[in-house]
Parts: structure tokens; C-alpha cells; sequence
């Protein structure tokens, strides 16, 4: 019978055994990683350690300092073949937040207030266990597989400035992952379409008059107007959208006065604003600014509407969300790919390499019982790496084969 793929030629026995070789050096380099966190634009020393194992691997390109301190690695398939040859980005972050850990893990955080409390230390291992599996089999398959270390994904950026650097260059398909807390280890979650969603922000600063606490009409209160606006900006997403279309706006800061008997001269606001869809992401703003332009006109103040945009929407492909959910049927089970009927309005900045080529992210199973991300007691579950690793691995093959 003629082989249909040259990832037959490799025998998912021998991928889960290599990876049962090298789980416990991975684990190892997780807790390592769990136990020295730098914070988004600091990763200095996670990215050499990163580079270093690359290097060790005997990867044939290893690029260091891409869009900051983000680390670049190739593996090039030697297997001959008559087809085009593809390439595949497998993507992995490696920042930490200014979150003091409280957990008494034998090797928590030895960074007072800085931790991995968004499991992106289980991110990286993952990447570099699946790196040593690839870099193994470099005989067996065809075509490309580029290992992007990502750092400064918690402050937005860190995409961006990789990508302008070219790291999506010559890329066919990218596909991550994100630990969740909810799913069990052994499950993942897939979801052809909008995935996470957009995030923007926005600062509308309310000028009034500042006058005497007391003789409260010698003034503009510009408290009074930014309370009309933050209650009137709850109406954006329930009485101007759709129900089934979800968006968030939230004021997220409200600054203003400096005393028990004075009214200030100004009120600031800053929030921010989460959609599925760009021409949400269009209107929303506008919408905002019409309101604060109408309360603030009726109350006598004067309002300066500034909106930045952030990050896009996380949209994963259709084929590469399939392919990685036939990967995870394969390596799990049917009953532990769970297919999402709501996209997350948390953002990611994997939205932006997905401007650049067709990919798909994937939750993977971290345990139902784990503490929420961002929290002082989140920990990545060392037992779901095989299983990640593994569905990179054969994600990446299957994607190069077809
Ligand atoms: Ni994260």
C-alpha cells in the first residue's frame, strides 16, 4: 500500500516514546523556568536559556534579539521529497507578570512580585520539548518548522515587533496554545473562527470648573458629568448591539479631586473595549465619543476622546483549527476535544501573526480544579506537557505531509 504522507513514515509510537525520554528533563526546565520569571520587556535571561537549548539542539538557525528579546529557531526536514515544501511556526511566550506568587511550591518564584501566573513558563517547555522531538526526527519529514519564543506578549507588543522583524516571513500556518484552568489535563479546546477577541483602549478626559466643594455653582463638576458617562457607556453593549453579538466596554479607571472640599477641574477615564468582529471594533468607538460628546455638552463640560487601538481579533482558520483538533482526536480521544461554543473576550497577541498567515490556537487542558490565570496561585500542570508537545509534534508533521 503506497504511503499517503511521509508523517506515516513516522509511527506515533515512536513520537510518544521519544517524548516519554525526554519528559522529565522538560518538566525540569519548567519548574526552572516557574522559578526565575522576568517580566514582559525584561526576558533577557529566559530568552539566552532558550537560545542556549536551541543551539544545544543543533537546530540549523537560531536567531536571538527578534523584535526584543525573542528567539527564533529552525528546523529544516532532510527527507527528500517531489513536493512543495512548506513551513510550518509553532509559537510559545515566555513573559511573566508583577504578581507576587503565594503558593508554597517547592520551586515558586524566586522573583519577589514577578511569577509565571499565566502558565506562559509551561508555554515555553512545551515549545522546546517539541523542538527536541522535531529536531530529532529532521531525517524523516520535508519542509520547515520555526520555533518563535515570543516575549512581551502580557503588555502587547512582543508580536508586533517579531513580526516586524520578519518572523512570519515564508510562513505557511502558525499554531499555540494557552494553558486553561477548567479543562482538564488530557482535554484540549478547539474553535473554528473567532477565538479570543479584540482589545483596545480608550481615555476621555472631562473638563469642568474646579470651585469650592461648597458653592458647587460656581463650577462645572466634571465628577458628575464622567459618573453620567460611565452609567451612560453601559448602554453601548446592552442597548445599542445586538444580544447574540458580544462586545464589553469597561471603565476601568475613574481619577479625580484631590480633597474632601474641592471640585476638581477634570475627571479621567480609561477603559477598555473587547469585540469579535473589526467593524465592531469600528464602531464602538465612535458610539463612546457620541455619548460622552452628548452627556458632556448637556452638563456644561468639555471632553477630549482619545481611542488606541490594540490587539486584533484571535480568528483561527478553519483548515488549521480542523488540523489540529484531528491531531488532538488522535493523540487523546474524541471525547477529550471539546469544541467551544463561545469565543473568550480576553485578547492575545497571537492575533497578529494570524494577520500574516492562516493559523490556529488551542486551549490545552491544565486541570479543572487550577486557579484562574493571572492569579498569585496559578501553576501550568506538568502533566499536560506530553500531551501538548505531542500535538505540536504531529500537528506540525500532518501540516507538513498534506
Ligand atoms: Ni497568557
Amino acid at each position: 500500500m503506497p504511503l499517503d504522507s511521509e508523517a506515516d513514515l513516522i509511527a506515533p509510537a515512536d513520537i510518544k516514546r521519544a517524548i516519554h525520554d525526554i519528559v522529565s528533563d522538560i518538566v525540569a526546565v519548567r519548574r526552572y523556568l516557574h522559578q526565575n520569571p522576568e517580566l514582559s520587556h525584561q526576558e533577557d535571561k529566559t530568552s539566552a536559556f532558550v537560545a542556549k537549548r536551541l543551539r544545544d539542539l543543533g537546530l540549523d538557525e537560531v536567531r536571538t534579539d527578534v523584535g526584543g528579546y525573542g528567539v527564533v529557531g529552525e528546523i529544516r526536514g532532510t527527507a527528500a521529497t517531489t513536493r512543495p515544501v512548506k513551513t510550518i511556526a509553532l509559537r510559545g511566550d515566555m513573559d511573566a507578570l508583577p504578581i507576587q506568587e503565594t503558593s508554597d511550591l517547592p520551586y515558586r518564584s524566586c522573583v519577589p512580585g514577578v511569577m509565571h501566573a499565566c502558565g506562559h513558563d509551561g508555554h515555553t517547555s512545551n515549545l522546546l520539548g517539541a523542538a527536541t522531538i522535531l529536531a530529532g526526527l529532521r531525517n524523516q519529514f520535508s519542509g520547515t518548522v520555526r520555533l518563535i519564543f515570543q516575549p512581551a506578549e502580557e503588555t502587547v507588543g512582543g508580536a508586533k515587533r517579531m513580526c516586524e522583524d520578519g518572523v512570519m516571513q515564508g510562513v505557511d500556518s502558525i499554531v499555540a496554545l494557552h494553558g486553561w484552568p477548567g479543562l482538564s489535563v488530557g482535554r484540549i479546546a478547539v474553535r473554528p473562527g473567532p477565538m479570543m477577541a479584540s482589545s483596545d483602549t480608550f481615555d476621555l478626559t472631562i473638563t469642568g470648573k474646579g470651585a469650592h466643594a461648597a458653592q458647587p455653582h460656581n463650577g462645572i463638576d466634571p465628577i458628575v458629568a464622567a459618573a453620567h458617562v460611565v452609567l451612560a457607556l453601559q448602554t453601548v453593549s446592552s442597548r445599542e448591539m445586538s444580544p447574540t453579538e458580544p462586545v464589553v466596554v469597561t471603565v476601568a479607571q475613574f481619577h479625580a479631586g484631590t480633597a474632601y472640599n474641592i471640585i476638581p477641574g477634570v475627571a479621567e477615564l480609561k477603559g477598555t473595549i473587547r469585540c469579535l468582529t473589526e467593524e465592531h471594533r469600528t464602531e464602538i468607538p465612535e458610539r463612546i465619543e457620541r455619548i460622552a460628546a452628548g452627556i458632556c455638552a448637556g452638563l456644561r463640560a468639555e471632553y477630549r476622546f482619545k481611542f488606541k487601538r490594540g490587539t486584533p481579533v484571535t480568528v483561527n482558520d478553519f483548515a488549521i483549527n480542523q488540523l489540529v483538533a484531528e491531531t488532538g482526536v488522535e493523540v487523546l480521544g474524541p471525547e477529550n476535544v471539546v469544541t467551544l461554543d463561545s469565543p473568550s473576550m480576553g485578547a492575545e497577541d497571537f492575533a497578529i501573526y494570524l494577520k500574516h498567515a492562516p493559523g490556529a490556537m488551542f486551549r490545552l487542558g491544565v486541570g479543572e480544579q487550577m486557579t484562574a490565570l493571572h492569579t498569585p496561585t496559578y501553576n501550568f500542570a506538568d502533566d499536560a506537557l506530553p500531551h501538548s508537545i505531542e500535538i505540536f509534534v504531529r500537528a506540525a508533521l500532518k501540516f507538513l505531509a498534506a
